[in-house]
């Protein structure tokens, strides 16, 4: 496997994605976390790119020893420069900073740039190094940077200033297959069915006879995950849908209905009054996530309790949710997403997340392998902790209709419209402001909602989809003449960075 060492970067995550992609396992962990020896099945090391400059106080560092290992090493941006630096280079802050797109020119012939035609990159960066280490050339510069990459061929040390792993560097995916195949040696050996089969023999390991419950929610990671464990444990497998009553409209009926046809063994359990009530009052975004997280455990516990002799609790918890949720120790907690961040100290289950390795589309993939049916696996996301991150601020009854009724008139217009493949999140978003309106003769005070519609390949990034105006105007018109309570509706211009997807 590679593993990639996280310093920061905001596209970290991606350079993990774009390893797997080419075929190759990969973990990413943080600098912080980063221990010796090494599993010995890691063949390469990616140092990815951060916000830090090398010679700040406290700047992310690395233990010197991993370069005695004898592995390859690509260092990506900071993580280039942190290289050069340790073998006696300079890094100096560039005169001008060099973000965007531009053109790289190869000045040597290098195993990593084999067979690159297309040749812009995306750099991103405000230091860069001056001067090598001794040791290394040069082998591609720009316009505005003379060392854009760099290598040691003896070591097998690469430095690139640029960011292969984002989609602005198209030639990107090329100069990682590289790594891997020229330089690591590595032959593929990531692919589903594979995976499917390995994690059966784990999950057969690991619960062997005991009975699970699995908390579904009607969304493609916690079916994947049911119907995984299901064929290995079958019966003994109870899947427990449970209505927190922050559902969309007619989504626990339609979720039963839809997932009939898996034969998993579902019972739906109505717990809406009880998650309401420890919600009342409650406006802080995190604290809303924890006690939903928290009840949910406590909901499971009581029905595991009840079925009796429960000893799994099953979780479509993925890849990104753990690195987002803070718990890779990478990156900066961004939202604890409620099957991570909000598990009780005293739980009492032990927990099996089998899709934990995997990103969103990897998870569709898997789903298309276990024979899902597609209209399960290209249903769009729904966080767990539902519409309680889209009601900004305290959630009550009244604005829970509110913000269900925007969303049936919004993805009716969708469906209508025939945009819906070409849009990976629709929802809307209601606001805890109020705003001044006219209808007929008469002044309205009434909520402002959001609508927020995106497009994205793994819900890491998102571009705000360009929806049609025509299409926005008859949103906007049905929703104000339609939704009492509502006389503004605004739309969500925010790409993710900056933004995030949901708006809690
Ligand atoms: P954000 O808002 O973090 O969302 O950009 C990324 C994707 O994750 C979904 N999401 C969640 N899913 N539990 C989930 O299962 C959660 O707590 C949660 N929070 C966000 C979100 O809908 C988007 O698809």
């Amino acid at each position: 496997m590679i593993l990639v060492i996280n310093f920061g970067g905001q596209y970290s995550q991606l350079i993990t994605r774009l390893v797997r992609k080419c075929g190759v396992y990969c973990e990413i962990i943080p600098f912080s976390r980063l221990h010796l020896p090494l599993n010995s099945s890691i063949r390469g090391i990616i140092l990815s790119g951060g916000p830090s400059s090398v010679y700040e106080p406290n700047a992310p560092d690395i233990d010197e020893n991993i370069f005695a290992l004898n592995i390859p090493i690509l260092g990506i941006c900071y993580g280039a420069q942190l290289i050069a630096k340790k073998f006696g280079g300079h890094i100096s802050k560039s005169k001008a900073g060099e973000y965007g797109k531009t053109e790289i020119i190869l000045e040597k012939h290098s195993k990593l740039f084999q067979n690159i035609t297309e040749k812009t990159c995306f750099m991103s960066h405000s230091d860069q190094i001056e001067q090598l280490p001794s040791e290394f050339k040069i082998t591609a510069k720009t316009a505005n940077s003379p060392i854009a990459a760099a290598e040691n061929t003896f070591r097998n040390f690469y430095l690139v200033q640029f960011h292969p792993e984002v989609e602005h560097t198209p030639c990107g995916e090329k100069i990682i297959q590289n790594f891997l195949h020229n330089i690591c040696k590595l032959t593929n050996n990531w692919e589903m069915p594979s995976f499917k089969e390995q994690k059966t023999k784990e999950i057969r390991q690991m619960i062997g006879d005991n009975k699970a419950i699995c908390a579904i929610s009607g969304g493609v990671d916690s079916c994947v995950a049911a119907v995984l464990v299901h064929n290995v444990i079958g019966k003994k497998l109870t899947c427990i849908l449970i209505d927190h009553g922050l559902m969309r409209k007619d989504e626990v009926k339609n979720i039963c209905k839809t997932l009939e046809v898996l034969g998993l063994n579902i019972i739906c359990i109505n717990a809406t009054k009880r998650f309401l009530a420890r919600l009342s009052g409650i406006y802080d975004p995190e604290q809303k996530r924890k006690i939903i997280g928290e009840e949910f455990i406590r909901v499971f516990e009581e029905e595991a309790a009840r079925i009796g002799d429960i000893k799994f609790l099953i979780q479509g918890t993925i890849y990104p949710d753990i690195v987002e949720s803070g718990l890779s120790g990478a990156s900066h907690i961004i939202k604890s997403h409620h099957n991570v961040g909000g598990l009780p100290a005293d739980l009492k289950l032990s927990i099996c997340e089998p899709l934990k390795e995997l990103f969103k589309d990897e998870v569709r993939n898997l789903g298309k392998e276990l024979n899902i049916p597609d209209e399960i696996i290209s249903r769009q996301p729904f966080p767990g902790p539902g519409l309680a991150i889209r009601i900004i601020g305290k959630i009550t009854p009244k604005k829970l209709k509110l913000v269900r009724e925007t969303d049936v008139i919004l993805s009716e217009e969708i469906i209508k419209s025939g945009l819906k493949n070409e849009i990976w999140q629709y929802f809307t978003c209601l606001l805890d402001t109020k705003s001044v309106g006219v209808t007929g003769d008469y002044r309205t005070y009434g909520f402002v909602v959001v609508v927020r519609a995106i497009t994205s390949s793994n819900a890491m990034t998102c571009d705000w989809a360009k929806l049609p105006t025509e299409l926005l105007n008859t949103i906007s018109t049905r929703i104000v003449n339609e939704v009492p309570g509502i006389n503004r509706v605004v739309y969500d211009i925010t790409s993710k960075p900056p933004g995030t997807i949901e708006w809690e």
